[in-house]
């Protein structure tokens, strides 16, 4: 039987963090040059039942049944079985590689999970379908952050541009004119689950000020969507800097990514801002045109930036 492989994108959200978690729009989009790929491979000399899991980017290498019933590669690979009514796994080995950073807001758990259960279903027999998939990784989400909107594995599993409102279809963008960002990674590790509950902390401590941003975020988010739309990259990049003074009022930014979004803008970004959880991890400035993403690069990594990608969003096809 040959190896059976998967794979799902990175992601990065152009509006709306943090408010999409309290049922405000967000847009996000994915990013094709990094990916999580699973591999599942029969191994018929291993005794029966006997699945092995290698995940070198977490460092694991284990028996699947001696992860912890939680675990959330174990805790996809059970619910890929319930959704086929599968009791007994063949035996396998499975290995899952990445090239997203971790806890860098660019959607490397989710992308994790989308390309594990399309793996593992795939090699019992049963791709599931995208919906499926969807709703699997959303259920693993629920393991990293306690409230999460969703919106990460509904992008990494459609990979298309998404105008996303929890608990809603999700519904598809039209793009005007090609979009091109630079992302540039603060390096700082951010766990999105605890940015996600001292949002919730303050916003029970003054839900009148909290609710009155994310609303002013909702109003970025539904201007991008337009923008996006008419191919206005200047405007964009407008809204986008407001979304991320919005993010510094509910204090989710950090030192370095405000110094990021000003040194892109300086060297000619349209349009800067952190994101994902923020405090840490990745942002994104709009460049121009292709041809200026390398000089907002290197600028970005000249004021600290560890990393950087240029990624370009085509318009959609009409
Ligand atoms: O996983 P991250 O860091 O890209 O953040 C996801 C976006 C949040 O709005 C902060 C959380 C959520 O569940 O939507």
């Amino acid at each position: 039987m040959p190896a059976i492989s998967a794979s799902a994108p990175g992601k990065i959200i152009l509006f709306g963090e943090h408010a999409v978690v309290y049922n405000r729009p967000a847009i996000a989009v994915p990013v094709l040059q990094v990916a999580a790929k699973a591999t599942v491979v029969a191994d018929p000399l291993a005794p029966p039942h006997t699945v092995w899991i290698d995940a070198p980017v977490i460092g694991l290498s284990s028996a699947l049944n001696d992860l912890d019933e939680n675990h959330p590669l174990r805790y996809v690979i059970s619910l890929v079985m319930q959704a086929l009514g599968v009791s007994e796994f063949p035996s396998a080995r499975i290995k899952l590689t990445s090239t997203i950073p971790i806890a860098a807001g660019l959607g490397s758990s989710s992308a994790s999970s989308v390309a594990l259960a399309r793996a593992v279903s795939e090699f019992l027999g049963h791709p599931l379908l995208d919906d499926q998939v969807n709703q699997i990784a959303f259920e693993v989400e629920k393991i990293h952050h306690v409230h999460p909107s969703g919106i990460d594995n509904t992008v990494t599993t459609y990979a298309r541009p998404v105008f996303f409102i929890r608990n809603r279809p999700v519904e598809q963008m039209e793009i005007g004119a090609p979009l091109t960002f630079v992302i540039g990674d603060t390096g700082q590790g951010s766990h999105t689950s605890v940015v996600v509950a001292d949002v919730r902390r303050n916003w029970t401590l003054d839900p009148k000020k909290y609710d009155a941003i994310f609303d002013q975020i909702a109003g970025c988010t539904l201007q991008g969507r337009q923008v996006m739309k008419s191919g206005s990259l200047t405007e964009l990049g407008q809204w986008m800097l407001l979304n991320h003074e919005l993010l510094r009022k509910i204090d989710v930014s950090s030192t370095l990514l405000d110094s990021l979004v000003a040194s892109a803008v300086s060297s000619g970004a349209l349009g800067a801002k952190l994101s994902g959880g923020g405090r840490g991890g990745n942002m994104i400035a709009l460049a121009p045109s292709i041809d200026h993403a390398t000089e907002i690069a290197s600028t970005l990594k000249n004021a600290g930036a560890v990393n950087t990608i240029v990624t370009t969003v085509p318009a959609s096809k009409r």
